[in-house]
């Protein structure tokens, strides 16, 4: 299979006569180094986990009494929040003295050790989903936080995948639902039945596209330093392609160019994908499929062992008792307008709702817009000031 993609990958490089696209600076530094660079402050901390992975946690010190939480999507990393620079969530919170945290949950560039494991060589590092995200790496993180700044609660800003696995935390370990002042949920992701072409259609295939994966990338997906990744940046940043990426891209999240520079493209290159589990993807897509917000389907036998019935239990959305503050857009394929409403109905505690004004406004604009931070971030502030308590 590789040799096929390496042969088309040739094919189209000697085709190509324009100009290789530069590598900013913005692209290469880690969370840290950007920390650093726009705001002159950061720690690093790997959190250990109970089943054994270390977790790199950054920390831009700010007011103890006011730490926040950034929880990234799928497939991406603490650095979407950061890659904006002077325009982006991170550095905007930490300007107005937040104690920021962005963590990075299990399988991503930035969580890719464990105690025995080794990523690389043991398939077993790779049995995880938003399950084992959101009943162990969230609630580890979260007491890690609350222990180094003394807290009692912290807010969670949560995107995408973020807020899936936050809801599982909070249906599965209810007790956590009281150590945050309120979650502000963007591009909310629990039911995935009303996605759209192509996202609707990759649920649809998710059985054999998993087939596919596992004989062409194993168990990793997307990983930073795997060769998939170095195809798709050799292929990406060329002068004449980046459209045709970027499209690529928009066809899953919903497209919205003006928020996409050329300039910053390589940037997003640079940070996207980090690298998830083969399983966790397909996790997310046995949702939509499901039409249930349920646990990992293992298969009738082993479900049988391992759930003791046929199907997998649903989680509970009646436990999610934390307060949750939706903010949802018109032009995202993936996090719908119909999956969120669902979600609304089934929280009991939904206590703000923004519908993003601008029409275009899709599923990357929360982290990566051009102009998020002057759209969206007024929420932010608004929401955090107003259940700091
Ligand atoms: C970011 O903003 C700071 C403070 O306004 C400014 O000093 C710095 O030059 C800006 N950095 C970049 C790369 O724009
Ligand atoms: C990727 O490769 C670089 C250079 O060899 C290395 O420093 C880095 O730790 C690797 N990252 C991952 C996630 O494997
Ligand atoms: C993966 O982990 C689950 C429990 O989390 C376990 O039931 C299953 O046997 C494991 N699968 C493999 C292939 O090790
Ligand atoms: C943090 O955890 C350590 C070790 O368990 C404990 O000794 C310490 O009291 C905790 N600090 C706070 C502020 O809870």
């Amino acid at each position: 299979m590789h040799r096929i993609f390496l042969g088309l990958f040739f094919i189209a490089q000697v085709l190509s006569q324009t100009r290789n696209l530069e590598w900013p600076e913005d692209a290469i530094l880690t969370f840290g180094g950007l920390a650093m660079k726009y705001v002159q402050r950061v720690e690093e901390f790997d959190v250990l986990t109970p089943d054994g992975y270390f977790l790199k946690l950054f920390h831009i010190p700010g007011d103890r009494r006011r730490p926040v939480l950034l929880i990234h999507g799928a497939l991406d990393s603490s650095d979407s929040f950061i890659m904006r620079g002077n325009t982006s969530l991170a550095v905007a919170l930490a300007r107005d003295n937040y104690d920021v945290w962005a963590m990075n949950y299990k399988g991503n560039r930035y969580a890719r050790t464990h105690v025995t494991l080794d990523a690389d060589a043991d398939k077993e590092f790779w049995n995880f989903s938003l399950h084992e995200i959101g009943t162990i790496d969230i609630p580890t993180t979260i007491d890690f936080v609350l222990n180094r700044t003394g807290q009692r609660k912290l807010s969670v800003i949560g995107f995408s995948e973020g807020t899936t696995a936050s809801y599982v935390m909070g249906a599965t370990r209810p007790e956590y639902n009281d150590k945050i002042k309120l979650h502000i949920s963007l591009a909310p992701v629990c039911f995935l039945q009303n996605t759209k072409p192509l996202m609707s259609y990759i649920i649809q295939l998710a059985p054999i596209l998993n087939i596919a994966l596992e004989a062409i990338t194993g168990n990793e997906i997307g990983g930073y330093n795997s060769t998939s990744k170095a195809l798709i940046n050799q292929f990406c940043m060329k002068e004449d392609r980046y459209k045709v990426c970027l499209d690529a891209l928009f066809s899953v999240t919903g497209a919205n160019a003006k928020e996409i520079e050329m300039e910053f493209f390589p940037v997003v290159l640079g940070h996207f994908p980090a690298g998830s589990s083969r399983k966790n993807l397909y996790h997310l897509a046995q949702i939509g499929e499901s039409k249930k917000f349920q646990n990992y389907d293992y298969g009738l036998a082993q479900n049988m062992r391992k759930y003791k019935r046929p199907t997998p239990p649903e989680y509970d959305l009646s436990q999610v008792t934390m307060n949750i503050a939706l903010i949802v857009a018109n032009n995202d394929k993936i996090s719908t307008i119909k999956d969120t409403e669902l979600l609304r109905q089934r929280l009991p505690n939904v206590v703000d709702y923004v519908m993003m004004p601008n029409s275009a406004f899709n599923h990357i604009d929360y982290v990566w817009g051009r102009s998020t931070h002057k759209t969206m971030f007024q929420h932010i502030f608004r929401l955090l000031n107003k259940y700091n308590y």
